[in-house]
């Protein structure tokens, strides 16, 4: 799943990059952090997993940051060709060194657990998910595209910022921020200038109140 659209590479569509990367001898740098957190019936694929010669091309990225939800922890790998990982390794050494004795037994024990915890906050995240993403797409000006993974929903609202007269969704964002105190991502940080992210890493009251508020928000700013 991808951080903002929360949308997912089909098996096919994988299978087609794997083939221009393999084609035109690229490096795939898989960022995988969202593995655990899809809620359709298609399992998550690694492109690593679809031939030899594209495990070989790969480093996959993972971490306990989402799946896990350590990410104050900052545990996170690589997995790749030995040559490769080596090299990183000695890299982080230099530069960074190494994540705290505590961090890594707690990833150690996270990842030695069974999954029944990660079900439990998936369940949550999918719960989340239809309420917001119903909610979300009622409101004057967004239209949002249902997420397959992740924990994020980003709708278009072109119509939104025509209905309150802004510009741009920094404006927009920077406007809601400030009058009815709900954080959203305006998606100009993301190459996507008509979108905002709104996250569901939070509880549900949160989440529906936040979305209460965005409206009191589009119907008190029409312009
Ligand atoms: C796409 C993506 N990769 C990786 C991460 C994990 O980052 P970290 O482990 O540094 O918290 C995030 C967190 O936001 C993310 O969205």
């Amino acid at each position: 799943p991808n951080n903002p659209t929360g949308m997912m590479y089909s098996e096919a569509e994988l299978k087609a990059i794997g083939e221009v990367c393999l084609k035109h001898h690229l490096m795939i740098i898989s960022d995988e952090i969202y593995e655990k957190l899809t809620y359709t019936d298609r399992p998550h694929v690694s492109i690593a997993q679809l031939s030899d010669e594209l495990k070989q091309q790969t480093i996959v990225i993972n971490g306990v940051s989402k799946s896990h939800a350590m990410t104050g922890w900052r545990i996170g790998y690589a997995c790749g060709d030995s040559k490769i990982i080596k090299a990183m390794t000695n890299y982080a050494s230099h530069s960074t060194s190494n994540p705290t004795t505590i961090s890594q037994y707690g990833a150690l024990a996270a990842y030695q657990a069974n999954d029944d915890e990660i079900e439990l906050m998936k369940k949550s995240f999918k719960d989340r998910l239809e309420q917001a993403y119903e909610m979300l797409n009622k409101l004057p000006g967004f239209k949002c595209i249902k997420p397959q993974g992740a924990f994020y929903l980003f709708p278009n609202v072109t119509e939104a910022l025509k209905l309150t007269g802004f510009n741009n969704v920094d404006d927009f964002a920077a406007a809601i921020l400030e009058k009815e105190k709900v954080a959203i991502i305006p998606g100009s940080g993301f190459g996507a200038p008509n979108n905002v992210r709104l996250s569901y890493a939070t509880d549900l009251d949160q989440l529906l109140e936040a979305i209460k508020r965005i409206e009191r928000f589009l119907l008190n700013n029409q312009k």
